[in-house]
């Protein structure tokens, strides 16, 4: 089975390769994001790739952006480009389909918008030490993995090194203006809650969630009719969403709060780690062919169960 773990969209020029996406800048208007298939656990990316990954996260963003419409306009541009985009360049082949976006390029604002429904990972840390998740103030006597009596914005620098640091919203309203925080929270919250009970209906709880918004720059294409669309200045949606690499996904059915959840998705990585005793030190390990293709059926699972 073919697996990329990068891409190579010759004659379009390269900006980053991240942990999982490509991204090539063929303009100053538009990115060209490809999801490849690579995989990361405890911060290091995988020298295995799971095959069919970058499709499948593609999809399930692409589904969202389609679905969230109605809450914010969002950088989609084209969900799944093909040849006729650049005509003069031989850039496109055949393993970018379904992979790949066409987004407007924005200036992104320089914080990740993040929503907790549930109590787990840095929030937990930080519940324990003083009963806070970003300085809000929590029910004493929650459990790990417990659902919060209400979602909360936690928002965060976005570290171009290192980890990023949950920020209380006062920061945040410092860095980016009083009234785009309030406005990021409002929409990010709106996104997680419609977003969390459409997955709980098909049995995926989604215990947080990243959302990152930028900036539109350029004005709107030459000669779109007023009002058809976002233009200079609006807040966007942009990155990928509601993904299970930008989200912890947990199987509803054996959630029990109380204890740490198996990841929907990366639960067969991280045990296989932990069984070989990895010390978490790069260069990480190879998976052996059994959990690669348990874990792409996962992957197929969760992207069947929120978009069938
Ligand atoms: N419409 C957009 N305009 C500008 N930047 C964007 C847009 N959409 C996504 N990006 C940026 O493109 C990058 C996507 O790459 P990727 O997700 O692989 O990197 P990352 O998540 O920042 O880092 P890593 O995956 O290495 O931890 C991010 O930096 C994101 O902010
Ligand atoms: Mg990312």
């Amino acid at each position: 089975m073919a697996a990329m773990f990068e891409s190579e969209a010759k004659g379009l020029p390269l900006l980053r390769r991240g942990k999982v996406r490509d991204v090539y800048q063929p303009s100053t208007e538009h990115l060209l994001i490809v999801a490849c298939d690579r995989i990361s656990a405890f911060d290091s990316v995988l020298p295995t790739p799971i095959p069919d990954k970058g499709r499948i996260l593609t999809q399930i963003s692409n589904f969202w952006f389609e679905k969230t419409a109605h809450i914010i306009p969002n950088h989609i541009v084209d969900p799944n480009p093909g040849p006729q985009w650049y005509p003069d360049i031989d850039w496109y082949y055949p393993d970018l389909d379904g992979r790949t976006v066409l987004v407007r390029a924005t200036q992104p604002l320089v914080i990740e918008a993040i929503v907790r429904g549930y109590l787990s990972g840095s929030g937990w840390k930080e519940y324990q030490k003083q009963g806070t998740v970003c300085s809000i103030q929590l029910p004493a006597g929650l459990t790990e993995s417990a659902q919060l009596p209400e979602p909360i914005f936690t928002p965060s620098t976005k570290a171009t090194s290192g980890h990023d640091e949950n920020i209380p919203f006062e920061t945040a309203a410092e860095l980016i203006g009083a009234d785009l925080a309030a406005k990021v929270r409002d929409t990010s919250l709106a996104l997680y809650k419609f977003a969390a009970e459409h997955a709980l209906e098909r049995g995926i709880i989604i215990a947080d969630t990243k959302f990152e918004f930028g900036l539109l720059g350029a004005p709107a294409a030459a000669g779109a009719p007023a009002g058809a669309g976002p233009g200079a200045g609006d807040l966007i949606l942009i990155d990928e969403i509601l993904t299970p690499d930008s989200s912890r996904f947990w199987p509803a059915d054996d959630y029990a709060p109380g204890r740490a959840q198996a990841s929907y998705d990366k639960q067969y990585v991280r045990d296989y780690l932990e069984a070989i005793k990895w010390n978490k030190e790069p260069p990480a390990p190879p998976l052996p062919p059994e959990v690669v293709e348990k874990t792409r059926e996962k992957y197929w699972e969760a992207v069947h169960r929120l978009t069938a």
